[in-house]
């Protein structure tokens, strides 16, 4: 284990969380954005926005959207709060990074943390937006070559064909699947089934990916509030969520320096510290979030937070192991794919989204009722950075 790791956490209480509806809401600025998730997780909690203690701000393109630096105060100010107030950027996995910035915060003596993210994409254009994400990978090798998102990530999914064979039928099951579990979640974007046929008929974006492989733009904040048991006592908190662990891991900034593109241990380096963590293993978790920024993404968290050997969670979703009624529900949310993907907004709006599946209050709570252990996937770039949380009941 490094220094860098989280111990276990299991005290540290998931008290309250919040998130807007993600999808094109281009007039309202990040700190509106913002604002809004974190008066719904501190309502959430039940206390005054005055008595939190720290707040962590995940963004990673406000300077290219909005000309907007300098956002940790500007976030306090939208939360209506004064504490200290900090911007974590690691590209779309910049408010998982928060939310783990802000378990340590209470490791170190904080009581409450507000955490989360905003993001706003659609008042950019695609192609303006597109050279904005660009900026998450290597500017001297990559983008600068190019190389964008799209792009990136199929040259992972080409790989990954080569190596370990699938097709994009496999990849399309994905899509299917997240945009099924998000036909009743009013928050996504996208509330509609697809069919297999429209994914692989809809409009190229980048070989192997059509439009229905991809994340879309969109806007949208979250924030969740993080307690220590002293604030649990002290306000008397209904807080049965508990962070059990997580994790964080890096690999080779640009694709060209990494060992193997179809594999991503940035990801396996934060499961196995989550999990070490949490003293949990993959066979406790009931249920996961993980960021499917394109469909080949899934596969790949999938295979590296250790569900799946390498190759074999490529026909997952084909097979209905991680459907709604399958052995591992994968993203019941809707996932990136459907929920929508405001970067800086996502991390966060995994924890929001289990918590409540873990709590019974999410409309697809029916779907795992027993279920005692989530685990959040969020990955930064392609996947240079990696944060894993674990949640659990723990009442
Ligand atoms: N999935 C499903 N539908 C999508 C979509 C997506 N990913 N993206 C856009 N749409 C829909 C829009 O809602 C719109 O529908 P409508 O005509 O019914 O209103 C239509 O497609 C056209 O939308 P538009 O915004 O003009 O699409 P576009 O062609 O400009 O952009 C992509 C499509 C896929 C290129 C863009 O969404 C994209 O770049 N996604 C990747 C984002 C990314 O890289 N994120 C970071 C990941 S690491």
């Amino acid at each position: 284990m490094t220094g860098t790791d989280t111990e276990s956490d299991a005290s540290v209480r998931v008290a309250g969380v919040g998130m807007t509806p993600f999808g094109p809401q281009p007039a309202r600025t990040t700190r509106e954005l913002f604002g809004a998730a974190a008066a719904e997780a501190i309502a959430d909690v039940g206390i005054e926005p005055t008595a939190i203690d720290e707040l962590l701000y995940g963004n990673f393109m406000g300077a290219i959207a909005e000309g907007q630096s300098h956002q940790g105060p500007m976030a306090a100010d939208a939360a209506g709060i004064d504490a200290p107030a900090t911007r974590v950027e690691s590209a779309c996995a910049s408010s998982g990074a928060a939310i783990r910035q802000g378990v340590r915060a209470i490791d170190a003596g904080a009581d409450l943390v507000l955490a989360g993210g905003a993001e706003r994409m659609t008042n950019l254009s695609t192609a303006e937006g597109t050279r904005g994400l660009a900026g998450a990978a290597d500017a001297l090798w990559e983008s600068r070559a190019g190389v964008t998102f799209p792009g990136a990530y199929a040259l992972m999914a080409r790989r990954y064909f080569a190596e370990y064979g699938g097709d994009r039928e496999d990849l399309a099951h994905i899509a299917v699947k997240n945009h099924e579990h998000a036909v009743d979640n009013e928050l996504a974007q996208f509330q509609r089934s697809i069919t297999v046929e429209e994914v692989l008929e809809a409009t190229p974006v980048c070989s192997p990916f059509g439009l229905f492989d991809c994340s879309p733009m969109s806007d949208g904040g979250s924030a969740v509030v993080l307690a220590s048991p002293e604030a649990v006592a002290e306000y008397d908190l209904d807080a049965s969520v508990a962070v059990a662990g997580t994790g964080q891991g890096s690999d080779r900034f640009a694709l060209q320096d990494r060992a193997a593109l179809a594999r991503t241990p940035a990801t396996e380096r934060a499961a196995d510290r989550a999990f070490a963590a949490a003293g949990l293993d993959t066979g406790d978790v009931d249920l996961a979030e993980v960021h499917d920024c394109f469909t080949i993404a899934e596969v790949l968290a999938l295979e590296d937070l250790g569900f799946y050997q390498s190759g074999g969670a490529i026909g997952a979703a084909r097979r209905g192991e991680t459907t709604v009624d399958g052995r591992l529900p994968v993203n019941l949310s809707g996932g990136l794919k459907a929920k929508g993907h405001p970067v800086g907004a996502t991390g966060g709006a995994q924890i929001a989204e289990l918590t409540k599946l873990l709590r019974g209050e999410h409309v697809n709570s029916d779907a795992v009722p027993d279920a005692t252990v989530g685990l959040a996937h969020n990955a930064g770039g392609t996947v240079a950075s990696s944060v894993v949380t674990l949640l659990e009941v723990v009442e």
